[in-house]
């Protein structure tokens, strides 16, 4: 990013936060916030700095799969990042972009001990950084009092890993990706529509953390796939496709559209050089086995994100197919 572009964004946080910066913060608060799985993908940085996507993406959170945090005000010289109940090394890039992001919104004096619980394995091309930095965005308005309107909190929950900007609501949220170049309408909402019988079943291969992360495997999509040039063009109008099929509630289009675009984002990935593909051979043996059921009749369907699991798209009426096919799979309903 240039040192304008840095500024730019800094003076939006600044004016965002104005006086509140300053607020005498609680002594302790906590936030839930889910994670969710991109139907229409994010896939590309125009900035790197502050997370700014080349397209919008479009997703479904996870109800209880998701971060709790707690904050709470410490005398220190640092802050102190727990996670899933043990102390992190403080140069863990994990401890690292956290201490980053409250740096840059709290007073240089504030330290505070940041609490954090997953409920999805971390690092796993789960997104628990999505709804880990959503839920510290969450719980830092709360204990500093700032009552900021959902908008500035996703672009807030943004500059900590770009689809945190999703992770704010239950249900669907589509992230516009913005024009200006401070990034302050690079901001995500929720969507109205809801989808009671829309099922998302969890297929965890590893837990790993994973060998390449979303910001480098980005990076060098970007920089040596030929594939990607295409990209950014079939986002858009995946977006717009499923967008439109979540409004008629046609299931369908909606879940083809979304298996469609993550097979094409991977496709994107592995023409990078060195080649990135994060599927396993164990993930190449259940995405044959979701196809091989669809060609059978059954209205399955897949998506991944830059992991080797996989999560399984389908309505309620066919639960006990889904389960009989896979006994092993993590049921979610997004809606309750
Ligand atoms: O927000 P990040 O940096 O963890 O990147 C997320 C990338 C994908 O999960 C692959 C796609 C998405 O839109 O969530």
């Amino acid at each position: 990013m240039s040192q304008t572009n840095a500024d730019a964004v800094c003076t939006w946080v600044d004016q965002m936060l104005d006086q509140q910066k300053h607020n005498s913060p609680a002594a302790q608060a906590s936030a839930y916030a889910p994670s969710n799985i991109a139907l229409s993908k994010y896939w590309g940085k125009r900035e790197t700095s502050f997370n700014l996507p080349i397209t919008g993406s479009l997703s479904i959170s996870l109800a209880q799969h998701g971060t709790r945090t707690g904050l709470s005000v410490i005398d220190a010289p640092q802050h102190q990042v727990i996670l899933n109940g043990a102390a992190i090394d403080a140069n863990s890039s994990f401890a690292v972009k956290v201490c980053q992001w409250l740096d840059r919104v709290l007073p240089s004096d504030l330290k505070l001990r940041i609490d954090t619980h997953n409920t999805v394995p971390t690092a796993a091309g789960l997104a628990s950084s999505a709804s880990g930095f959503a839920a510290l965005t969450l719980a830092t308005n709360t204990l500093m009092g700032w009552q900021l309107p959902e908008h500035q909190l996703s672009a807030l929950a943004r500059l900590g890993s770009g689809s945190a900007s999703r992770s704010l609501w239950h249900g669907f949220a589509k992230w516009q990706a913005g024009q200006l170049e401070d990034g302050s309408d690079s901001i995500a909402f929720p969507l109205t529509q809801q989808w009671p019988q829309l099922r998302i079943g969890l297929l965890t291969i590893s837990s790993q953390i994973k060998a390449v992360s979303s910001r480098e495997g980005m990076a060098r999509t970007i920089a040596t796939s030929a594939l990607y040039k295409q990209w950014p063009q079939q986002a858009q109008t995946n977006l717009a496709a499923i967008e439109s099929a979540i409004t008629e509630g046609d299931f369908e289009t909606m879940a083809a559209t979304a298996e469609h675009n993550a097979m094409s984002m991977h496709a994107t990935m592995a023409a990078a050089w060195p080649p990135l593909v994060y599927w396993q051979p164990e993930s190449l043996i259940q995405m044959q086995k979701v196809w091989q059921l669809r060609q059978q009749g059954l209205p399955l369907y897949l998506t991944m994100d830059a992991g080797p699991n996989l999560k399984l798209l389908y309505e309620a009426k066919h639960q006990t197919d889904v389960q009989a096919a896979f006994p092993d799979v993590q049921v979610i309903s997004p809606f309750g």
